[in-house]
């Protein structure tokens, strides 16, 4: 297991880990019309992501959606990517769709499974209890006993003690999302906010864990800002610079400190409809990709 360190402050040299953090990518499931990918588009999205990213490792989100469990391991197997499968456990329906889904494309894909995550930020939205996510987790465990299963939340609910039951409750796979732009924070202060949020998070999981740290991959499981065409969302203003200054600053950052990283997202997602906040605000989800809907570039990735 990696024992991840983080900084300690970002005006300080940062604490040089033995190791650099392995960069991942979250992928949609569907191509840019919104049809839903199947195998050969993912081939072709791990080879851009090889290339242009030297990432080997995606996650995904619904196994049941768009069949993406079962589409998405031959692909993996045969680029020699391994992914991270998805669960959605807020209702019992959704839940029992993807833990079908798993049961029938896992058994003999297990070398290139990295983990199962059971939810998706299901704490912060309020969906289940701690201890209901846990009962979930341990489900999924015991049916797949040879893969890691854990999950992914926003950083403040680790840190607010909200997920505390699952840290005692011996799950050993933590993703951690962690957005300066959600936090509305000036792209100046962003590397900042997002290494005081990983930090806040890891601080906690450490101390309620104790002596079981050891046992514990805590990761950051979403962090990306949106590029050209994207809305602004406070002091947080979109743009192809931007992300480039937040990549460099913030996310290579983050991998030289040790910390595995999930950028959001992989590709431009087009097909996607605007979303609107709790505020009432609208916003472009469209250009959140490293990489756009058509697999090229859009700036210098090279830490
Ligand atoms: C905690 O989980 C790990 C990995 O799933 C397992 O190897 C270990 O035996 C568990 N420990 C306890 C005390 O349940
Ligand atoms: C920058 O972010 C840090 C960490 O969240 C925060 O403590 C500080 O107040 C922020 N500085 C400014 C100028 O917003
Ligand atoms: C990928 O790896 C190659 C060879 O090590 C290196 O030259 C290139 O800069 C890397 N690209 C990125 C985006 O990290
Ligand atoms: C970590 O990544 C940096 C580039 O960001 C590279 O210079 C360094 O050699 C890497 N360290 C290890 C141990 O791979």
């Amino acid at each position: 297991m990696r024992a991840s360190i983080l900084p300690l402050a970002l005006a300080a040299p940062a604490v040089v880990s033995a190791t650099n953090g392995t960069l991942g990518l979250s992928l949609g499931d569907k191509n840019a019309d919104g049809s839903c990918k199947a195998t050969s588009d993912y081939e072709a999205d791990f080879a851009a992501l090889k290339s242009l990213a030297n990432s080997t490792i995606v996650r995904t989100y619904s196994s049941s959606e768009c069949d993406t469990a079962a589409n998405i391991l031959p692909a993996a197997q045969s680029s020699g990517v391994k992914v991270v499968l998805g669960v959605w456990p807020d209702t019992d329906a959704s839940f029992n769709q993807d833990f079908s889904a798993l049961q029938s494309a896992v058994p003999g894909n297990e070398a290139v499974i990295d983990a199962i995550t059971v939810g998706s930020e299901a704490l912060y939205r309020g969906d289940m209890t701690a201890d209901a996510l846990l009962a979930r987790i341990n489900q999924v465990k015991s049916a797949f006993p040879s893969t890691t299963v854990g999950t992914a939340d926003s950083w403040n609910k680790y840190a607010d003690g909200t997920a505390d039951p699952l840290i005692q409750g011996n799950v050993t796979y933590l993703m951690a999302n962690a957005f300066a732009y959600w936090q509305g924070s000036p792209i100046s202060n962003a590397t900042n906010v997002y290494f005081s949020d990983m930090q806040g998070a890891m601080q906690h999981i450490k101390q309620v864990a104790g002596s079981n740290f050891k046992n514990i991959r805590v990761l950051n499981g979403e962090t990306g800002w949106p590029t050209d065409g994207g809305t602004n969302y406070a002091a947080a203003e979109a743009g192809t610079a931007n992300a480039a200054e937040f990549w460099q600053d913030g996310v290579c950052a983050m991998l030289n400190s040790g910390v595995d990283v999930f950028y959001f997202e992989a590709f431009d997602e087009s097909w996607k409809p605007d979303s609107t906040g709790d505020n009432g605000q609208v916003s472009n989800e469209q250009h959140w990709g490293l990489l756009t809907a058509s697999r090229t570039a859009k700036f210098n990735m090279t830490c």
